[in-house]
């Protein structure tokens, strides 16, 4: 599956996107090795700080399914924004816990643009699962 086609997924994901506070739709869709795909949009609430992003649905709906780090290949974003949607800071520090520098993250936008980017260049110099070990 190249990134074209993991893109089409994350806008699939995007139309079940639950955002009537914000409008702002976001899909995503996890890539494992095995080809296989996991589907997240945002989930937002009445009460705002329980909304959930897209990207963090598609990791744990990966993660709840049997997904390991080892497994995970590329995950693709997409909203309809002018420039290519940029993951939050929560979202990049859960991506951290499960993907590894290989990982291809996708950001897509409305005209068709794909930023090809990773873990390593959105969330540098992290706070990781070692560092508490470190005390
Ligand atoms: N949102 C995502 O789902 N992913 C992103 O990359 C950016 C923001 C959601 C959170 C909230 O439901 C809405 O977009 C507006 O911030």
């Amino acid at each position: 599956m190249n990134k074209e086609q993991l893109m089409k997924e994350a806008i699939k994901a995007q139309k079940y996107s639950y955002s009537p506070y914000s409008k702002f739709k976001v899909g995503a869709a996890l890539l494992t090795k095995d080809n296989k795909i996991y589907h997240g949009c945002n989930v937002e609430n009445s009460s705002y700080g329980l909304s959930m992003c897209a990207e963090r649905i598609a990791i744990f709906n990966a993660v709840s399914a049997g997904v390991t780090s080892k497994d995970i290949k590329a995950m693709a974003i997409f909203a309809n924004t002018k420039t290519v949607v940029k993951p939050c800071g929560a979202c990049r520090q859960v991506m951290e816990e499960f993907f590894n520098k290989d990982v291809k993250i996708y950001l897509g936008n409305k005209t068709g643009d794909i930023k090809t980017t990773n873990i390593k260049v959105l969330l540098p110099d992290s706070y990781t699962h070692g560092d508490y070990n470190k005390q």
